[in-house]
């Protein structure tokens, strides 16, 4: 006795669908592949080419006044303190020269930054070692820098903390400095 026709077209089917269903398979990780591609190359272009300008005349907003540190802290180029301000961890640093929203007293040039990065919110530290910038952040640099360890950000502080290598775009945000008998107050953080 012979099968019943009826069977015969069914097995078909499932392999023609098996068979589709092979043919959509291998195009799988082509398209994750080339949507990859298409992504790295989309931050590639974002990370060096839309890095942001700190603006020539940043906004602050005003808060309650704080002691940063006395000027006798910062007698030299590239001093530093850490401090808080509001809660945020920042830095004030004795700069060669003057930048916009920093504060100039005696021919001395100073300039404040949230040490908040800007990509992830990791907290940036000074490094004073520009061959050690170049070799761990792969950013050459005459002078020393802002860095970021968790994804390699670095910003120059003497460009008013502008984003200059690493996945970070955005500026540090500047502390406005005042001055008084020999101390220095943090008094607003700048808004974009
Ligand atoms: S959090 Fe600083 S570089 Fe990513």
């Amino acid at each position: 006795m012979s099968k019943p026709p009826a069977e015969i077209p069914e097995e078909n089917g499932v392999h023609e669908a098996r068979r589709r269903l092979l043919t959509w398979l291998w195009r799988i990780p082509v398209v994750a592949a080339l949507g990859g591609a298409g992504y790295g190359g989309y931050e590639a272009y974002r990370v060096h080419f839309s890095k942001r300008r700190p603006n020539p005349k940043p906004v602050f907003q005003t808060r309650s006044r704080e002691r940063v540190a006395d000027l006798s802290e910062l007698t030299e180029s590239w001093a530093a303190v850490p401090f808080l301000f509001a809660d945020l961890p920042a830095i004030v640093l004795r700069l060669p020269g003057p930048i916009a929203g920093g504060l100039t007293h005696q021919g001395a040039h100073y300039a404040a930054f949230s040490r908040i990065c800007t990509h992830q919110h990791c907290l940036v530290d000074l490094s004073r070692d520009p061959s050690a910038i170049a070799l761990a952040f792969n950013y050459r640099s005459e002078v020393p820098a802002l860095v970021c360890a968790c994804h390699l950000s670095v910003f120059a502080p003497d460009r008013g903390g502008r984003a200059v290598s690493g996945p970070a775009v955005l500026p540090l945000p500047r502390v406005e400095l005042q001055q008084e008998a020999g101390v220095l107050y943090a008094t607003g953080i700048e808004v974009s």
